[in-house]
């Protein structure tokens, strides 16, 4: 298993990925699902790779990379790493996003996956721990965090949030 940084010689395995990916599942958005192949190599897949260096962005967007996790040749899931913290990510979605292939959730995927995504997270983020946000009854999810080592932070009405030591 391996973490693949986004890139476009993969486009295909990507756009699959992307295009079938809900637009919004468990507080993890896609404003992407459902666009063409043409589009996605024309627009969407340069504007995702430039996000690991902004360009004419705002100011409150953040640095953030996209990586894929691939199985024996296939795409089974999306690691997005956001590079340090605003005060609305810090009380908000946190430093790392995540999905995994609906096909194929419940195979360990998300918790091997979050693992390798947060060894890259600790070369690239400055705090001293990896803030992580849950919804409440996203069971699969917590359990994903808590196998990598997350301690409850605190929580809202409909979240929890959580974090990873360095
Ligand atoms: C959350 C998600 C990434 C988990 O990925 P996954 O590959 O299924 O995770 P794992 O296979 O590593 O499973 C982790 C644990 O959750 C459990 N689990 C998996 N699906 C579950 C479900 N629907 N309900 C309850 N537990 C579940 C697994 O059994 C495993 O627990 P165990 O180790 O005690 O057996 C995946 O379900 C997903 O992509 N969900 C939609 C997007 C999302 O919620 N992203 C996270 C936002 S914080």
């Amino acid at each position: 298993m391996e973490l693949r940084k986004i890139n476009t010689q993969d486009a295909f395995a990507q756009w699959e990925y992307t295009t079938a990916l809900p637009a919004e599942e468990n507080g993890l958005t896609n404003p992407y699902n459902g666009v063409s192949y043409d589009e996605y190599v024309e627009k969407v897949l340069p504007e995702l790779i430039s996000y690991e260096h902004p360009v004419n962005m705002p100011e409150w967007f953040v640095p953030e990379t996209y990586y894929y996790l691939w199985d024996d040749g296939h795409l089974v899931g999306e690691f997005r790493i956001r590079h340090y913290l605003t005060q609305a990510l810090r009380t908000g979605a946190g430093h790392i996003g995540y999905s995994i292939l609906k096909g194929v959730r419940g195979k360990g995927y998300g918790t091997e996956g979050l693992r390798l995504t947060v060894m890259i997270a600790k070369d690239i983020i400055p705090e001293d721990e990896i803030y992580l946000r849950v919804n409440k009854d996203n069971i699969a999810s917590q359990k994903v965090m808590k196998k990598n080592g997350a301690r409850l932070a605190g929580e809202d009405e409909t979240h929890l949030f959580m974090r990873i030591a360095k």
